[in-house]
């Protein structure tokens, strides 16, 4: 019993996870339920750090100092509920189980509460940063109790990403909040890198431009407020040629983006919480758009275009605007996002520091981005913010770009190009700024067909008309 944490699932994550608290000088309890595994990472690693391999789950559980506390790395779903099982079985009152795989947050909620009952704490934690932020600092996002983090904080710390000397990595709140964090982490991963894909799709379809070129355009965007890791990766992609055809990678991929299902829990999430994400929404459905296969072969041979194919007259400008707009509509995503967060935080009772949540992304994760540290700035002005955007520095960015992203959405429309974030986020800008919304007639038409009621605009109450007999108001409370 004298390791500091265990780690268990030795596949890439895992075991780069395990390595990486080796080396940050902690002892680590490796296992895997195929002993190969376990024995290819001391082969190849085991010099990295101080690793304590074991055969069993009851062995590596017994190779741990305690209160213990054992990650979990396996597939989400079944092979998690059985590992935490096999494990609690083993686990003594005050052991820490953490799942630090992309769980579903309502499973979390059920799993830790279960593993209450019997003493121990379950921790769900997001980890974010792939492969590469595994062994070399992820953005970590825990939940679960405050008792067990105190635990844990220390060593996640230390291995998570740092940015200007502070960790990627704090408490985010009780049982699921961690991954409901992550979760909408990923939701606003997939908004971002669609936003990006159309940006590209414009300079590609309305300027001509080829992939290298346009790898040029998004690593020049790099420089300024877009810097960011997934922008950084675009320049490089597009720069990338294939080997076998020497064509640029980019024009030999089949084109249907596949996903792993957490940006749609994003939007079943938003859905029930009565969020509207529009920009990560349109970004899953687009996804759902691409692979749709046999509705794309129906569609394309016979929906006409009818395009107008407006003139671009100075190139420079359509990509400064593309540049804008890509800011906007990014703006826009992130400010949905943290509307999820906190509408999440006030339905299951969690104490989520926003601007901490943009702190702990600023490093390590997919979305890590310069920007970040303008939301924490944000909500350390206003921690009762209601709106993202209505922040001083937000209102002042965006205005600069609207001019610009009207004319990207405008553009696109006319030329029939598809922009499903450009354009969503933009009607989403202009809804919730709208002095009066069509919502008024909506609820007219509701309370028509449905008898549902509707308020009026000038005098306390709920009303019903009769439709179908004499049409008179009446007052219903
Ligand atoms: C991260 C990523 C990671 C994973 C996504 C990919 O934060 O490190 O988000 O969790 O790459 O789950 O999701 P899709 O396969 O759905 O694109």
């Amino acid at each position: 019993d004298v390791a500091d944490i265990g780690v268990t699932g030795m596949a890439v994550m895992g075991s780069n996870l395990a390595r990486n608290f080796a080396r940050n000088g902690f002892k680590v309890a490796i296992h895997n339920r195929s002993v190969g595994k376990t024995e290819k990472v001391i082969d190849s690693y085991g010099t990295e750090g101080e690793f304590y391999p074991s055969e069993s789950a009851a062995e590596f559980v017994a190779s741990l100092q305690k209160p213990r506390v054992a990650i979990i790395m396996v597939k989400a779903g079944g092979p998690t509920d059985a590992v935490i099982d096999e494990l609690a079985e083993l686990m003594d009152e005050g052991d820490i189980i953490v799942d630090a795989g992309n769980a579903l947050y309502t499973d979390t909620i059920r799993r830790e509460s279960a593993l209450r009952e019997k003493g121990l704490h379950f921790v769900g934690s997001g980890v974010s940063g792939g492969e590469e932020g595994a062994l070399n600092g992820p953005s970590i996002m825990p939940g679960g109790t405050k008792e067990s983090y105190d635990r844990l904080g220390p060593m996640f710390e230390k291995i998570s990403a740092h940015v200007d000397g502070a960790p990627c990595c704090t408490h985010v709140g009780a049982d699921g909040a961690g991954h409901f964090v992550k979760m909408v982490h990923n939701g606003i991963e997939y908004a971002d890198m669609q936003v990006i894909s159309e940006a590209y799709d414009l300079m590609s379809k309305a300027l001509g431009k080829g992939a290298s070129e346009i790898g040029d355009v998004f690593a020049e965007w790099n420089k300024g407020d877009l810097e960011s890791f997934l922008i950084e990766i675009t320049a490089e992609v597009l720069h990338h040629q294939d080997a076998t055809s020497g064509k640029p990678f980019v024009d030999v991929i089949l084109d249907q983006a596949a996903q792993k299902g957490t940006g749609a829990w994003t939007v079943q999430t938003a859905l029930s919480l009565g969020v509207p994400v529009t920009g990560i929404a349109e970004a899953t459905f687009a996804r759902s758009t691409s692979g749709g296969t046999a509705q794309r072969e129906a569609a394309r041979a016979v929906l006409p275009a009818e395009t107008q194919q407006l003139e671009i007259s100075d190139e420079a400008q359509f990509v400064d605007d593309l540049q804008k707009a890509l800011y906007a509509a990014k703006l826009v995503s992130y400010s949905q996002g943290f509307d999820e967060i906190a509408a999440g935080a006030k339905e299951f009772g969690w104490d989520i520091n926003l601007g901490d949540m943009a702190k702990i992304w600023r490093g390590g994760c997919i979305i890590r981005a310069k920007f970040l540290n303008r939301i924490t700035e944000a909500y350390d002005r206003n921690p009762e913010l209601a709106l993202l955007l209505a922040d001083e520095y937000f209102t002042a960015e965006i205005a600069k770009c609207v001019p610009a992203w009207r004319r990207v959405v405008a553009y696109a429309a006319a030329s029939g190009f598809p922009v499903p974030v450009f354009s969503s986020t933009l009607s989403y800008y202009d809804a919730v700024r709208a002095e009066r919304l069509p919502a008024a007639l909506v609820q007219a038409q509701r309370d028509y067909f449905g008898a549902h009621t509707y308020q009026r605009v000038d005098t306390e109450g709920t009303f019903h008309v009769e439709w179908s007999e004499d049409r008179r108001e009446s007052k219903q409370d």
